[in-house]
């Protein structure tokens, strides 16, 4: 049974006199501060002194130090700078500067459950996961529904670990919709294998090859474009809303018909053995290894997932029925 944890079961009062930091202004680390402050909690930003995004946070009327500063300032952590990093960060920056009585918060528990974050046993370990970009967290700050998140603590030192973490949560926006209880191993292999094998990678790859088949049988890349992607959110909701056989039951017969008896044998049992294969790369720690041995500033190659001419037919169609191109 799920344990999820709603705005009634935080209390406000353990952050008073608990400063807050923040590692990182990017996506949630922005999101996060900004959220957090419209809920009466005041945090500084830990950039290095040549990051780009010192200039949003100052914008944003945030102060902004080091890592090693923030360290030494404040009570709480939240670990906000990309995953490959934590470990280089948490190494040369924070490590030597805890002390009892601190807590070290995360978004993502990869880096701590693939243990190129070890923190030590007198701080407390927290993950806080937000279900959602953190300009959508932001977005949907103080409205219902809004992003709920994954919520555990891996190690409590100081006793209020739980506590803590929870009146985080409701601070960022989260526990209006709720905080679904995980743990640090659950989240860091769920999240990866989530976001590699359906919703990022395979959704993209899925739509891509759809797309390249009907043009290459002669549709113009918009009406391709239009068949295989435009109502990819309508059917998401119906399937959010009422399960996927909801979805089917309010599709058209000829969909639902073509559904069950050309969807097998698109995506047949090879997949799954593929999917078999990515999890254990993730569960083994192999891909995190991966992620983290690249060096910086190494491009992506996205050549597998799209191509020029899906991204004009996209942007195309956005034109061409939204009047936008944003
Ligand atoms: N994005 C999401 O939607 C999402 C959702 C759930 C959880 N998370 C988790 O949230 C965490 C942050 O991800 P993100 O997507 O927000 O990352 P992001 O958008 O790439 O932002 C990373 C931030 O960290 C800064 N940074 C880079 N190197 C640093 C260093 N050595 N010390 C301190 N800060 C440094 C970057 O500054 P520069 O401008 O200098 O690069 C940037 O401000 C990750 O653990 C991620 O898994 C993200």
């Amino acid at each position: 049974m799920l344990k999820v944890y709603h705005t009634t079961d935080a209390d406000r009062r353990v952050l008073n006199d608990l400063s807050v930091g923040i590692i990182g202004y990017g996506s949630q680390g922005r999101a996060q501060a900004l959220n957090l402050r419209d809920s009466g909690i005041i945090s500084t930003i830990g950039l290095p002194t040549h990051s780009r995004s010192r200039r949003n946070a100052h914008r944003d009327g945030f102060a902004a130090t080091t890592v090693r500063l923030l360290v030494k300032r404040c009570n709480i952590l939240c670990f906000l700078a990309p995953d490959h990093l934590h470990g280089s960060v948490f190494h040369k920056d924070v490590r030597d500067w805890l002390r009892p009585g601190q807590s070290l918060v995360f978004s993502h528990a990869a880096s701590v459950h693939f243990g190129t974050v070890r923190p030590p046993d007198f701080v407390d370990t927290i993950l806080i996961a937000p279900l959602g970009p953190g300009k959508r967290l932001r977005e949907l700050y103080g409205k219902r529904p809004g992003v709920a998140c994954f919520f555990a603590v891996h190690h409590d030192a100081t006793g209020r670990a739980h506590r803590v973490g929870l009146a985080l949560a409701q601070a960022i926006g989260c526990l209006q919709t709720g905080a679904i209880e995980t743990t640090f191993a659950e989240e860091a292999v769920g999240d990866l294998f989530g976001e590699q094998a359906v919703l990022c990678g395979g959704l993209s790859r899925l739509l891509k090859l759809g797309f390249d088949t009907l043009v290459d049988h002669g549709l113009s890349p918009e009406k391709a474009y239009l068949e295989c992607v435009y109502q990819i959110d309508l059917i998401v909701d119906l399937v959010k809303a009422h399960g996927i056989a909801g979805m089917l039951d309010r599709i058209s017969p000829t969909a639902g018909y073509g559904a069950v008896t050309g969807g097998p044998r698109v995506l047949a049992d090879r997949l799954r053995r593929n999917f078999e294969t990515l999890y254990h790369e993730i569960e083994s720690g192999r891909f995190f290894a991966r992620l983290t041995r690249r060096p910086s500033g190494e491009g992506i190659d996205r050549s597998q997932l799209t191509s020029p001419q899906f991204e004009n037919a996209a942007r195309r169609v956005r034109q061409l029925l939204e009047n936008s191109d944003t």
